[in-house]
Protein backbone atom coordinates (compact mmCIF):
# COMPACT_ATOMS: atom_id res chain seq x y z
CA UNK A 1 0.00 0.00 0.00
CA UNK A 2 1.25 3.26 -1.23
CA UNK A 3 0.21 7.17 -0.69
CA UNK A 4 1.08 8.92 -4.17
CA UNK A 5 -0.27 11.95 -3.22
CA UNK A 6 -2.16 14.40 -1.22
CA UNK A 7 -4.22 17.50 -1.78
CA UNK A 8 -5.17 19.45 1.26
CA UNK A 9 -7.99 22.41 1.17
CA UNK A 10 -8.68 24.31 4.65
CA UNK A 11 -7.40 21.84 6.41
CA UNK A 12 -6.15 22.98 10.09
CA UNK A 13 -3.48 25.42 9.07
CA UNK A 14 -3.35 24.13 5.50
CA UNK A 15 -5.36 27.15 3.55
CA UNK A 16 -4.29 24.74 0.28
CA UNK A 17 -1.48 22.53 -0.44
CA UNK A 18 -0.87 20.01 -3.27
CA UNK A 19 2.25 17.05 -2.56
CA UNK A 20 3.44 13.96 -3.78
CA UNK A 21 5.40 10.97 -1.43
CA UNK A 22 7.98 8.42 -2.34
CA UNK A 23 9.06 5.41 -0.82
CA UNK A 24 10.81 7.41 2.23
CA UNK A 25 9.56 10.96 2.81
CA UNK A 26 10.99 13.14 5.85
CA UNK A 27 9.08 16.48 6.58
CA UNK A 28 11.66 18.40 8.41
CA UNK A 29 10.20 21.64 10.18
CA UNK A 30 10.32 23.80 13.25
CA UNK A 31 7.10 23.67 15.84
CA UNK A 32 3.71 24.74 15.20
CA UNK A 33 4.90 24.33 11.25
CA UNK A 34 2.30 22.20 10.07
CA UNK A 35 4.03 18.59 10.53
CA UNK A 36 1.53 16.50 12.24
CA UNK A 37 -1.62 18.29 10.77
CA UNK A 38 -0.11 17.04 7.48
CA UNK A 39 0.09 13.32 8.89
CA UNK A 40 -3.43 14.01 10.46
CA UNK A 41 -4.77 14.49 7.22
CA UNK A 42 -3.09 11.34 5.79
CA UNK A 43 -4.45 9.44 8.56
CA UNK A 44 -7.77 10.94 8.36
CA UNK A 45 -8.07 9.39 4.70
CA UNK A 46 -7.12 6.40 6.01
CA UNK A 47 -8.84 5.81 9.10
CA UNK A 48 -12.07 7.89 8.77
CA UNK A 49 -11.49 9.53 12.34
CA UNK A 50 -8.66 11.62 13.45
CA UNK A 51 -6.21 10.89 16.57
CA UNK A 52 -6.66 14.18 18.13
CA UNK A 53 -9.61 15.60 17.79
CA UNK A 54 -13.31 16.22 15.73
CA UNK A 55 -14.04 17.14 12.05
CA UNK A 56 -14.85 20.81 13.17
CA UNK A 57 -11.83 21.46 14.84
CA UNK A 58 -10.08 20.96 11.94
CA UNK A 59 -11.64 23.18 9.37
CA UNK A 60 -9.45 26.26 8.80
CA UNK A 61 -10.30 28.98 11.08
CA UNK A 62 -13.04 30.95 9.73
CA UNK A 63 -13.97 29.08 6.79
CA UNK A 64 -16.79 26.65 7.00
CA UNK A 65 -15.42 22.97 5.20
CA UNK A 66 -12.52 21.29 4.59
CA UNK A 67 -11.34 19.20 1.75
CA UNK A 68 -9.09 16.11 1.68
CA UNK A 69 -7.75 14.16 -1.90
CA UNK A 70 -5.51 11.00 -1.27
CA UNK A 71 -4.30 9.08 -3.98
CA UNK A 72 -3.24 5.64 -3.20
CA UNK A 73 -2.08 2.74 -4.64
CA UNK A 74 -3.14 -1.03 -3.62
CA UNK A 75 -2.14 -2.60 -7.35
CA UNK A 76 -4.50 -0.14 -8.87
CA UNK A 77 -5.24 3.72 -7.92
CA UNK A 78 -7.75 4.83 -5.76
CA UNK A 79 -8.89 8.49 -5.37
CA UNK A 80 -9.99 9.04 -2.06
CA UNK A 81 -11.93 12.03 -1.21
CA UNK A 82 -12.71 13.58 2.54
CA UNK A 83 -14.80 16.73 3.39
CA UNK A 84 -16.23 17.76 6.09
CA UNK A 85 -18.95 20.98 6.33
CA UNK A 86 -19.03 22.40 9.17
CA UNK A 87 -22.38 24.54 8.82
CA UNK A 88 -24.45 21.15 7.65
CA UNK A 89 -26.59 20.21 10.01
CA UNK A 90 -26.19 20.24 13.78
CA UNK A 91 -22.70 18.57 13.85
CA UNK A 92 -21.72 19.07 9.90
CA UNK A 93 -21.21 16.83 7.05
CA UNK A 94 -19.05 14.69 6.14
CA UNK A 95 -18.99 13.29 2.69
CA UNK A 96 -16.50 10.51 1.96
CA UNK A 97 -16.19 9.34 -1.70
CA UNK A 98 -13.75 6.60 -3.35
CA UNK A 99 -13.39 6.79 -7.12
CA UNK A 100 -15.83 9.45 -7.22
CA UNK A 101 -18.43 7.11 -5.86
CA UNK A 102 -19.67 8.02 -2.49
CA UNK A 103 -19.23 5.83 0.28
CA UNK A 104 -19.96 5.54 4.39
CA UNK A 105 -16.87 6.91 6.06
CA UNK A 106 -16.75 3.14 7.66
CA UNK A 107 -15.84 2.13 4.35
CA UNK A 108 -12.56 3.71 4.27
CA UNK A 109 -11.29 1.04 6.89
CA UNK A 110 -8.78 -1.58 5.93
CA UNK A 111 -8.59 -0.39 2.63
CA UNK A 112 -5.83 2.51 2.59
CA UNK A 113 -4.16 0.90 5.90
CA UNK A 114 -1.57 3.10 7.83
CA UNK A 115 -0.16 2.98 11.46
CA UNK A 116 0.49 6.08 13.35
CA UNK A 117 3.68 6.47 15.86
CA UNK A 118 3.90 9.65 18.05
CA UNK A 119 6.14 9.52 21.58
CA UNK A 120 2.74 11.06 22.98
CA UNK A 121 0.75 7.17 22.68
CA UNK A 122 3.88 6.02 25.05
CA UNK A 123 2.70 8.75 27.67
CA UNK A 124 -0.56 7.73 27.18
CA UNK A 125 -1.13 3.95 26.74
CA UNK A 126 1.02 3.90 30.33
CA UNK A 127 -1.21 6.86 31.97
CA UNK A 128 -5.32 5.54 32.13
CA UNK A 129 -6.87 2.09 31.22
CA UNK A 130 -9.29 4.39 29.05
CA UNK A 131 -6.65 5.08 26.98
CA UNK A 132 -5.15 1.87 26.52
CA UNK A 133 -9.01 0.58 25.83
CA UNK A 134 -8.97 3.37 23.23
CA UNK A 135 -5.56 2.12 21.70
CA UNK A 136 -7.27 -1.45 21.39
CA UNK A 137 -10.54 -0.10 19.97
CA UNK A 138 -8.49 1.96 16.97
CA UNK A 139 -7.15 -1.29 16.53
CA UNK A 140 -9.99 -3.23 16.11
CA UNK A 141 -11.63 -1.00 14.29
CA UNK A 142 -9.05 -0.80 11.55
CA UNK A 143 -9.50 -4.48 11.30
CA UNK A 144 -13.34 -5.28 12.01
CA UNK A 145 -15.68 -3.28 10.70
CA UNK A 146 -18.73 -4.59 13.09
CA UNK A 147 -16.41 -3.84 16.18
CA UNK A 148 -17.20 -0.24 15.58
CA UNK A 149 -21.06 -0.40 15.34
CA UNK A 150 -20.61 -2.70 18.38
CA UNK A 151 -19.08 -0.19 20.50
CA UNK A 152 -21.69 2.21 19.53
CA UNK A 153 -24.19 -0.36 20.47
CA UNK A 154 -22.95 -0.86 23.18
CA UNK A 155 -21.90 2.76 24.76
CA UNK A 156 -26.22 3.89 24.33
CA UNK A 157 -27.42 0.84 26.16
CA UNK A 158 -24.77 1.57 29.13
CA UNK A 159 -25.90 5.49 28.62
CA UNK A 160 -29.57 4.24 29.21
CA UNK A 161 -28.78 1.82 32.09
CA UNK A 162 -26.91 4.36 33.78
CA UNK A 163 -29.90 6.92 33.17
CA UNK A 164 -31.80 4.11 34.45
CA UNK A 165 -30.10 4.21 37.70
CA UNK A 166 -29.68 7.63 38.72
CA UNK A 167 -33.40 7.56 38.17
CA UNK A 168 -33.49 4.96 40.90
CA UNK A 169 -31.13 6.61 42.99
CA UNK A 170 -33.64 9.90 42.49
CA UNK A 171 -36.83 7.81 43.43
CA UNK A 172 -38.06 7.80 40.03
CA UNK A 173 -37.54 4.01 38.68
CA UNK A 174 -37.83 0.90 39.50
CA UNK A 175 -35.02 -1.57 40.13
CA UNK A 176 -37.42 -4.18 38.21
CA UNK A 177 -36.47 -2.22 34.38
CA UNK A 178 -32.84 -2.86 34.94
CA UNK A 179 -33.19 -5.98 33.82
CA UNK A 180 -33.85 -5.51 29.84
CA UNK A 181 -31.22 -3.32 30.15
CA UNK A 182 -28.71 -5.55 32.12
CA UNK A 183 -29.37 -8.58 28.76
CA UNK A 184 -28.73 -5.90 26.31
CA UNK A 185 -25.26 -4.30 27.94
CA UNK A 186 -24.26 -8.21 28.39
CA UNK A 187 -25.33 -9.34 24.48
CA UNK A 188 -23.22 -6.31 23.15
CA UNK A 189 -20.71 -6.29 25.73
CA UNK A 190 -19.68 -10.37 25.19
CA UNK A 191 -18.90 -9.07 21.86
CA UNK A 192 -16.86 -6.63 22.88
CA UNK A 193 -15.03 -8.36 25.10
CA UNK A 194 -14.50 -11.69 22.73
CA UNK A 195 -12.76 -9.46 19.89
CA UNK A 196 -10.78 -7.56 22.59
CA UNK A 197 -9.38 -10.96 23.77
CA UNK A 198 -8.89 -12.25 20.71
CA UNK A 199 -6.86 -9.22 19.41
CA UNK A 200 -4.88 -9.54 22.40
CA UNK A 201 -4.05 -13.37 21.40
CA UNK A 202 -2.88 -12.12 18.11
CA UNK A 203 -0.94 -9.07 19.49
CA UNK A 204 0.74 -11.67 21.76
CA UNK A 205 1.71 -14.30 18.46
CA UNK A 206 4.36 -11.55 18.30
CA UNK A 207 4.87 -9.75 20.66
CA UNK A 208 7.56 -11.12 22.24
CA UNK A 209 9.61 -11.78 19.18
CA UNK A 210 9.45 -7.87 18.32
CA UNK A 211 9.85 -7.01 21.55
CA UNK A 212 13.40 -8.75 21.64
CA UNK A 213 13.99 -7.18 17.90
CA UNK A 214 13.14 -3.87 19.41
CA UNK A 215 15.13 -3.41 22.39
CA UNK A 216 17.90 -6.22 22.33
CA UNK A 217 17.08 -7.25 25.90
CA UNK A 218 16.11 -11.14 26.29
CA UNK A 219 13.37 -9.90 28.69
CA UNK A 220 9.27 -11.28 27.69
CA UNK A 221 6.66 -9.06 26.63
CA UNK A 222 3.57 -9.91 27.20
CA UNK A 223 -0.25 -8.16 26.40
CA UNK A 224 -2.90 -9.05 29.93
CA UNK A 225 -6.42 -8.05 29.00
CA UNK A 226 -7.87 -7.43 32.38
CA UNK A 227 -11.70 -7.55 32.18
CA UNK A 228 -13.62 -6.04 34.98
CA UNK A 229 -15.46 -9.19 36.11
CA UNK A 230 -12.76 -10.54 36.54
CA UNK A 231 -10.98 -13.63 35.73
CA UNK A 232 -13.11 -15.92 33.18
CA UNK A 233 -12.45 -19.43 33.64
CA UNK A 234 -10.13 -20.59 31.03
CA UNK A 235 -10.10 -23.54 29.99
CA UNK A 236 -6.55 -24.79 28.19
CA UNK A 237 -7.20 -26.54 24.47
CA UNK A 238 -5.59 -29.60 23.76
CA UNK A 239 -2.74 -28.16 22.06
CA UNK A 240 -1.75 -26.99 25.66
CA UNK A 241 -2.66 -23.15 24.63
CA UNK A 242 -4.90 -21.38 26.71
CA UNK A 243 -8.42 -20.51 24.84
CA UNK A 244 -10.06 -17.90 25.39
CA UNK A 245 -13.24 -17.63 26.74
CA UNK A 246 -16.84 -17.93 24.01
CA UNK A 247 -19.23 -15.30 23.58
CA UNK A 248 -21.46 -17.35 25.90
CA UNK A 249 -18.92 -18.06 28.81
CA UNK A 250 -18.42 -14.27 28.74
CA UNK A 251 -21.59 -12.93 28.78
CA UNK A 252 -22.51 -15.22 31.70
CA UNK A 253 -19.81 -14.09 33.81
CA UNK A 254 -20.82 -10.22 32.52
CA UNK A 255 -24.33 -10.84 33.97
CA UNK A 256 -23.83 -12.47 36.78
CA UNK A 257 -21.21 -9.59 37.78
CA UNK A 258 -24.24 -7.17 37.15
CA UNK A 259 -26.66 -8.96 39.06
CA UNK A 260 -23.35 -8.83 42.01
CA UNK A 261 -23.37 -5.17 41.50
CA UNK A 262 -26.49 -4.11 41.24
CA UNK A 263 -26.61 -2.33 44.61
CA UNK A 264 -23.72 -0.77 43.84
CA UNK A 265 -24.81 0.32 40.65
CA UNK A 266 -27.70 1.66 42.53
CA UNK A 267 -25.96 3.86 45.12
CA UNK A 268 -23.41 4.83 42.80
CA UNK A 269 -25.72 5.83 40.00
CA UNK A 270 -23.57 4.28 37.16
CA UNK A 271 -22.31 0.87 36.02
CA UNK A 272 -18.90 -0.52 37.54
CA UNK A 273 -18.51 -3.63 35.12
CA UNK A 274 -17.98 -4.12 32.14
CA UNK A 275 -15.50 -3.85 28.96
CA UNK A 276 -15.89 0.27 29.65
CA UNK A 277 -14.11 -0.32 32.88
CA UNK A 278 -11.81 -3.22 31.47
CA UNK A 279 -7.97 -2.58 31.14
CA UNK A 280 -5.00 -3.95 29.46
CA UNK A 281 -1.82 -4.20 30.53
CA UNK A 282 1.53 -4.92 29.15
CA UNK A 283 4.02 -7.43 31.66
CA UNK A 284 7.72 -7.78 31.07
CA UNK A 285 8.93 -11.08 32.84
CA UNK A 286 5.69 -11.27 34.52
CA UNK A 287 5.96 -7.48 35.72
CA UNK A 288 3.61 -4.68 35.30
CA UNK A 289 5.39 -2.15 33.81
CA UNK A 290 2.94 -0.11 33.24
CA UNK A 291 3.65 0.98 37.18
CA UNK A 292 7.07 -0.80 37.35
CA UNK A 293 8.78 0.09 33.74
CA UNK A 294 11.36 2.38 33.08
CA UNK A 295 11.17 5.12 29.70
CA UNK A 296 13.21 3.19 27.94
CA UNK A 297 10.91 -0.52 28.52
CA UNK A 298 8.13 1.45 27.95
CA UNK A 299 9.33 3.23 24.63
CA UNK A 300 10.43 0.05 23.57
CA UNK A 301 7.32 -1.70 24.41
CA UNK A 302 5.59 0.81 22.18
CA UNK A 303 7.44 0.17 19.25
CA UNK A 304 6.99 -3.62 19.69
CA UNK A 305 3.38 -3.35 20.10
CA UNK A 306 3.47 -1.08 16.94
CA UNK A 307 5.00 -4.04 14.65
CA UNK A 308 2.85 -6.47 16.12
CA UNK A 309 -0.29 -3.96 14.54
CA UNK A 310 1.55 -4.13 11.79
CA UNK A 311 2.03 -7.53 11.48
CA UNK A 312 -1.81 -8.31 12.17
CA UNK A 313 -3.33 -5.40 9.61
CA UNK A 314 -0.64 -7.49 6.67
CA UNK A 315 -2.25 -10.43 8.08
CA UNK A 316 -6.31 -9.03 7.87
CA UNK A 317 -5.69 -6.81 5.06
CA UNK A 318 -3.30 -8.82 2.45
CA UNK A 319 -1.44 -4.99 2.70
CA UNK A 320 1.86 -3.56 3.96
CA UNK A 321 0.41 -0.11 5.99
CA UNK A 322 1.99 3.28 5.14
CA UNK A 323 4.36 3.93 8.61
CA UNK A 324 3.43 7.70 10.04
CA UNK A 325 5.72 8.65 12.00
CA UNK A 326 5.30 11.68 14.37
CA UNK A 327 8.41 13.44 15.69
CA UNK A 328 10.05 10.16 17.61
CA UNK A 329 13.40 9.99 16.83
CA UNK A 330 14.04 13.38 18.97
CA UNK A 331 14.42 11.25 22.00
CA UNK A 332 16.46 8.55 20.66
CA UNK A 333 19.98 7.85 21.00
CA UNK A 334 21.95 7.33 17.75
CA UNK A 335 21.87 3.43 18.23
CA UNK A 336 17.81 3.17 18.77
CA UNK A 337 17.30 5.51 16.00
CA UNK A 338 19.11 2.69 13.86
CA UNK A 339 17.35 -0.13 15.28
CA UNK A 340 13.69 1.74 14.95
CA UNK A 341 14.07 2.28 11.44
CA UNK A 342 15.91 -0.92 10.75
CA UNK A 343 12.36 -2.59 12.99
CA UNK A 344 10.29 -0.87 10.21
CA UNK A 345 11.76 -1.54 7.29
CA UNK A 346 10.45 -2.80 3.91
CA UNK A 347 6.76 0.20 3.98
CA UNK A 348 6.75 3.27 2.75
CA UNK A 349 7.36 5.59 5.83
CA UNK A 350 6.85 9.29 6.36
CA UNK A 351 8.54 10.69 9.29
CA UNK A 352 8.16 14.10 10.58
CA UNK A 353 11.69 16.03 12.45
CA UNK A 354 12.51 19.35 13.64
CA UNK A 355 16.34 18.46 13.09
CA UNK A 356 16.97 16.38 9.54
CA UNK A 357 20.17 15.47 11.99
CA UNK A 358 18.14 13.10 14.19
CA UNK A 359 17.29 10.90 11.04
CA UNK A 360 19.48 8.01 10.98
CA UNK A 361 21.34 8.15 7.51
CA UNK A 362 19.51 4.85 5.96
CA UNK A 363 16.35 6.72 6.11
CA UNK A 364 17.64 9.68 4.98
CA UNK A 365 19.37 8.01 1.64
CA UNK A 366 17.13 8.23 -1.00
CA UNK A 367 14.07 10.12 0.81
CA UNK A 368 11.82 12.60 -0.50
CA UNK A 369 12.73 15.51 1.54
CA UNK A 370 10.03 17.91 2.48
CA UNK A 371 10.88 21.77 4.73
CA UNK A 372 7.92 22.44 6.21
CA UNK A 373 7.17 26.54 7.15
CA UNK A 374 4.14 28.20 8.12
CA UNK A 375 2.36 25.51 6.68
CA UNK A 376 4.06 25.17 3.04
CA UNK A 377 6.40 22.59 1.56
CA UNK A 378 9.59 22.91 -0.34
CA UNK A 379 11.23 19.99 -0.99
CA UNK A 380 14.81 20.16 -0.50
N1 LIG B 1 -8.38 24.51 12.50
C1 LIG B 1 -7.22 25.17 12.43
N2 LIG B 1 -7.11 26.29 11.66
C2 LIG B 1 -5.93 26.95 11.58
N3 LIG B 1 -4.81 26.61 12.24
C3 LIG B 1 -4.87 25.52 13.01
C4 LIG B 1 -6.07 24.75 13.14
N4 LIG B 1 -5.81 23.70 13.98
C5 LIG B 1 -4.52 23.84 14.35
N5 LIG B 1 -3.94 24.93 13.79
C6 LIG B 1 -2.58 25.41 13.93
O1 LIG B 1 -1.66 24.46 13.45
C7 LIG B 1 -0.42 24.67 14.12
C8 LIG B 1 0.14 23.36 14.62
O2 LIG B 1 0.48 22.60 13.57
P1 LIG B 1 1.17 21.20 13.81
O3 LIG B 1 1.00 20.44 12.57
O4 LIG B 1 0.68 20.56 15.06
O5 LIG B 1 2.67 21.68 14.03
P2 LIG B 1 3.99 20.83 14.12
O6 LIG B 1 4.80 21.21 12.92
O7 LIG B 1 4.64 21.29 15.39
O8 LIG B 1 3.62 19.39 14.15
C9 LIG B 1 -0.68 25.52 15.33
O9 LIG B 1 -0.10 26.78 15.09
C10 LIG B 1 -2.17 25.61 15.38
O10 LIG B 1 -2.59 26.86 15.86
MG1 LIG C 1 3.85 18.06 15.72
Amino acid sequence: MKIKKIKLQNFRSYKSLEVSFGEKNIIVGENTQGKTNLLEAIYLTSVGKSFRSKESDMVLWACDHFRIESDVLDGHPQKIEYIFEKNVGRNGRKTVKINGAKKPASALLGGFPCVFFTPDEIDMFFSFPSLRRRHLNILLSKINKEYSSELIKYARVLEQRNAQLKAILKGRGKEGDLELWDGKLAEHGAEIVKERLGLVSKINANLRENYKKVAHDEKELEMKYEPSVGAFSVIPSQEGNQKNPTKDEIWAAFLGKLLESRRRDMATGTTNVGPHRDDVRLYLSGRDITSFGSRGEHRSAIVALKLSEIDIIKDKTGETPVLLMDDVFSELDEKRRENLVKAFEGQQTIVTTTDLDHIDKDLREGATIYEAKNSKLTEI
